[in-house]
């Protein structure tokens, strides 16, 4: 495959490219030789002929006081969030909602990237106008979730595997086509259920195989392992778990080839399951959190955006607001669904005469993180519904 790539060669400075593309059907790549050591190891990096363009998206996405809104519900979990407002799942309903969410004004100053699932892709506002260029009128960089869901892995402790590779090198080529820049794809890892090294092991494959693939067609990819909230374990055992997935994963985006300056990752922050009784503090949170980057990833990531994962709307903020107080080697920001759209949902309530309230709503959440990812969101004046907790246990996406 012709993706973005590096080895390392002993003493000759280029690898033969007959050798490096042994049943490959190769782009024409642009390479890159840096010299290590004067006489004993060369350094060969091998981008796409997209490398540029990735590290400029992934740039762009996290950029100071920006971060991403998820808005990539299936249709199946897009109707749980209708369903909740007493809405029917129909498109012309997740159509409406979707049209208020990408169209409220100056959007764009606080989210940098906006995630939609392939129908939205395809969509146009109720005005007629093309959601994805509405995102980029607004300078949202539209992008696409092209996981298939998951599925129970045969050979483990009821855990799950992530379905969506056969073929996604097309999917991932039209994408692009249609104004894609960066991918999504979440498998899960749950801590109450093991996890077995069999379910993190194919957990860490997938991301990979998938991040090499997107890579390939110009998609910067989001590598979000979600480790579930559910469970009563304490902060710590998360710590653990949170070490071991990450490193497998690394490890197997390196085996990949992967180019570490396009990507973005989309990581569970560190805190206690749901069900213990011990609670973390911000401060906690952020300390547990930022010591698991500093050792597991790598300065070369441009940027880290956080799922909320069932925290309350100001839970999330106020814990990315803790992770800024330091000068971090990546952008650390948000990549937010429920921690961005629940009060604006249950706002809008349906009704058109709620759209501006709810576009109003989305905009005071998308600016306290904005502020949070500065390091400068206080908490104050926050609504009592923007402080509930989200959590569902066995919650399913
Ligand atoms: P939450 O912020 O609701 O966890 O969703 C983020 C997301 O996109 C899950 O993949």
């Amino acid at each position: 495959m012709a993706s973005a790539s590096a080895t390392l060669l002993k003493s000759s400075p280029i690898i033969d490219k007959s050798e490096w593309i042994k049943g490959q059907n190769l782009r024409q790549p642009s390479v890159c030789v840096v010299r290590c050591h004067p006489t004993s190891a060369t350094l060969t990096v091998r981008a796409s002929s997209y490398a540029d363009e990735l590290v400029k998206t992934a740039k762009t996405i996290a950029s100071p006081g920006r971060g991403i809104l998820a808005m990539d519900e299936s249709n199946a979990t897009c109707g749980k969030r209708l369903d909740s407002i007493g809405l029917e799942n129909t498109e012309a309903n997740r159509q409406a909602y979707r049209t208020l969410l990408v169209s409220a004004p100056g959007l764009g100053e606080y989210i940098s990237g906006a995630i939609l699932f392939e129908e939205t892709l395809y969509q146009s506002t109720i005005e007629g106008k093309k959601m994805v260029d509405v995102l980029v009128e607004q300078k949202i960089v539209p992008g696409i979730k092209v996981d298939k869901g998951l599925v129970p892995l045969p050979g483990s402790n009821n855990e799950s595997w992530c379905q969506g590779l056969d073929g996604l090198s097309s999917r991932t080529a039209a994408y692009y086509q249609q104004g894609a820049r960066f991918a999504k794809w979440r498998t899960v890892v749950s801590i109450p259920n093991g996890p077995s090294a069999l379910a993190v092991k194919e957990a860490a494959w997938g991301l990979a195989r998938y991040a090499a693939i997107s890579q390939d067609s110009g998609l910067v990819p989001i590598v979000e392992p979600e480790i579930l909230l559910d469970g009563e374990h304490g902060i710590d055992r998360t710590f653990e778990v949170a070490q071991k997935v990450w490193a497998e994963v690394f490890f197997y985006l390196a085996e990949n080839n992967v180019l570490f300056e396009g990507i973005l990752l989309k990581p569970s922050m560190v805190t206690p399951g749901a069900e213990c009784k011990d609670r973390a503090t911000p401060q906690q949170v952020a300390d547990y959190t930022l010591k698991l980057l500093h050792r597991r990833i790598p300065p070369a990531v441009p940027g880290i955006m956080f799922l909320s994962g069932g925290q309350s709307e100001v839970e999330a903020t106020l814990n990315l607001n803790a992770m800024n107080q330091s000068t971090n080697p990546w952008h650390v920001s948000f990549s937010y669904a429920r921690a961005l759209q629940n009060t604006c949902l249950k706002t809008w309530g349906g009704r058109p005469e709620n759209v501006k309230a709810a576009q109003d709503v989305l905009l005071l959440r998308a600016k306290a993180n904005s502020l949070a990812q500065l390091g400068k969101y206080t908490g104050e004046g926050e609504s009592e519904e923007a402080k509930k907790g989200m959590f569902v246990k066995g919650y399913v996406y």
